[in-house]
């Protein structure tokens, strides 16, 4: 019995953005990207907004879990950039997919840990008994709220959107095994936007804190579920920077062959890139049921943690 994710999806806008295009734009070059960050393409939203990506990436979860749209209860949507100062872009969503007002629908603010703040909320509700099924998103255009004149933030960004249905199920053996889930107020300074300004970074103080944190609140929730590192069958990171991804793996002691890396090409989108690594993972067959499955992210707030799930 446990909380199951039964479907996944995603939507990738289809302009790319190559560290070679950004050597035109600013005074950078494909080689400092490459080597600081692992990322060599992003993908840009042009005519998209993040309510059509986040709607057509719950689409597609929605088709892949082969639920009816009727019998969601719950949707969370993560995102950083969202659609309007209020009121939620969930609400926008629900409106988009034609959902009922049964379908409870509200963001969470949490940064490149928004998917996993969503996610523990949403287990949290379906384990109460209150919801059985959830839709949760994490979908960012970032490209509208970079300086694309200030090389030290613009070259690590990206657009996209994922989504996963998740439901609780008497005879599952997939489950939210463990969640560690932080926030530290007092450090918002390294990372945030002013109203209608551009994200600002403190580069890096959040690389020594992403790096820690991720650790650490890994070794947390595979205590919490009675799991070691050796246990652990596929680590799905957030995709902010190659270096922070293998630091974070030596000090678990994992394997970088279990840990799935995308960063490569989509940069990093915050809060949808957990659920957009996810369903690659699944696509690529790395991910398979009944997998221990570890994630974790660090982002604004600053907020971080880690959960471990059995998929
Ligand atoms: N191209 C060329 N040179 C650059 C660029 C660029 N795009 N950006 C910065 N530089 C220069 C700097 O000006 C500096 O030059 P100087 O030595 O002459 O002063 C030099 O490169 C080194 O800069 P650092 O900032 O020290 O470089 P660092 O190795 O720390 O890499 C980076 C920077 C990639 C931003 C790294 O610190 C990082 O990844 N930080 C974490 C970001 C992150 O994970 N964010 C996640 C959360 S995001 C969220 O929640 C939305």
């Amino acid at each position: 019995m446990g909380t199951r994710i039964e479907g996944l999806g995603v939507y990738l806008p289809s302009e790319v953005l190559t560290n070679f295009d950004l050597e035109k734009m600013v005074d950078t070059s494909d080689e400092w990207i490459t080597q600081r960050t692992g990322i060599k393409e992003r993908r840009i939203a042009r005519s998209e907004s993040v309510v059509d990506m986040a709607t057509a990436a719950a689409e597609e979860a929605i088709r892949n879990a082969g639920v009816n749209k009727e019998e969601i209860e719950l949707v969370v949507l993560a995102t950083l950039s969202p659609e309007l100062g209020f009121p939620a872009t969930a609400c926008l969503v629900q409106e988009r997919l034609g959902l009922p007002p049964s379908a409870m629908a509200f963001d969470v603010s949490a940064a490149c840990s928004g998917f996993l703040y969503a996610l523990d909320v949403a287990d949290a509700y379906l384990k109460s008994g209150k919801k059985k099924l959830a839709l949760i998103i994490g979908a960012e255009k970032l490209s509208s709220i970079v300086d694309w004149s200030d090389r030290s933030t613009c070259v690590l960004f990206g657009d996209g959107a994922g989504a996963a249905v998740v439901r609780f199920d008497e005879n599952s053996e997939s489950d939210v095994l463990a969640s560690k889930l932080y926030a530290k107020g007092s450090e918002w300074r390294a990372l945030y936007r002013e109203n209608c300004g551009y994200l600002k970074m403190e580069g890096r103080k959040v690389f020594k804190e992403a790096v820690n944190g991720m650790a650490q609140a890994s070794l947390e929730a595979l205590r919490e579920a009675g799991l070691r590192p050796e246990d652990v069958d596929l680590v799905v990171p957030h995709q902010a920077n190659l270096r922070i991804i293998k630091a974070v793996a030596e000090r678990l002691g994992i394997p970088m062959e279990k840990v799935f890396v995308n960063v490569d090409r989509y940069g990093n989108t915050s809060a949808a890139s957990i659920p957009i690594a996810l369903y690659e993972a699944l696509k690529e067959g790395k991910l398979r049921r009944g997998m221990t499955v570890l994630l974790t992210a660090m982002g604004g707030g600053l907020t971080w943690g880690a959960m471990v799930l059995r998929y």
